[in-house]
């Protein structure tokens, strides 16, 4: 057995994009929602409260592509979308999902939104 650097249990992908002003486009940062933009700062709280940072790495990313059901963050593995966050919620992601191991359904992306992944083999030539 060898004895390498640990990796992290899960990486959390919160998205972090802010649709510029004026813009129609719901975003998952908004400038009009001032809990929108302290959502990832909170996640990194929370972590770090819970002595989790090691075992599990935010991320701050662009679009995921579900842009109306924001804030989205994705949590890896398992492909689980959590929408319409608040800081109430991540926290709650963090004890349920994160060291509870169960997923907290009521916040995951509903069925119609989030379909089967596309097998690569089946698109490529
Ligand atoms: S802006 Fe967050 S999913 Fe598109």
């Amino acid at each position: 057995m060898t004895n390498g650097v640990p990796q992290p249990a899960f990486y959390i992908f919160k998205c972090q994009q802010s649709a510029p002003p004026g813009m129609p486009k719901p975003s998952c940062v908004s400038q009009n929602d001032p809990e929108s933009q302290q959502l990832f700062q909170h996640l990194g709280q929370k972590l770090m409260t819970k002595g989790l940072i090691q075992t599990v790495m935010p991320i701050q990313t662009g679009c995921l592509g579900r842009c109306q059901l924001g804030p989205v963050m994705l949590v890896e593995p398992g492909h689980t979308l959590y929408v319409g966050l608040t800081r109430d919620k991540i926290d709650r992601i963090i004890d349920e999902h994160i060291i509870g191991g169960r997923v907290v359904e009521e916040y995951v992306v509903p069925e119609e939104m989030w379909g089967e992944p596309i097998d690569p083999a089946s698109v490529s030539h």
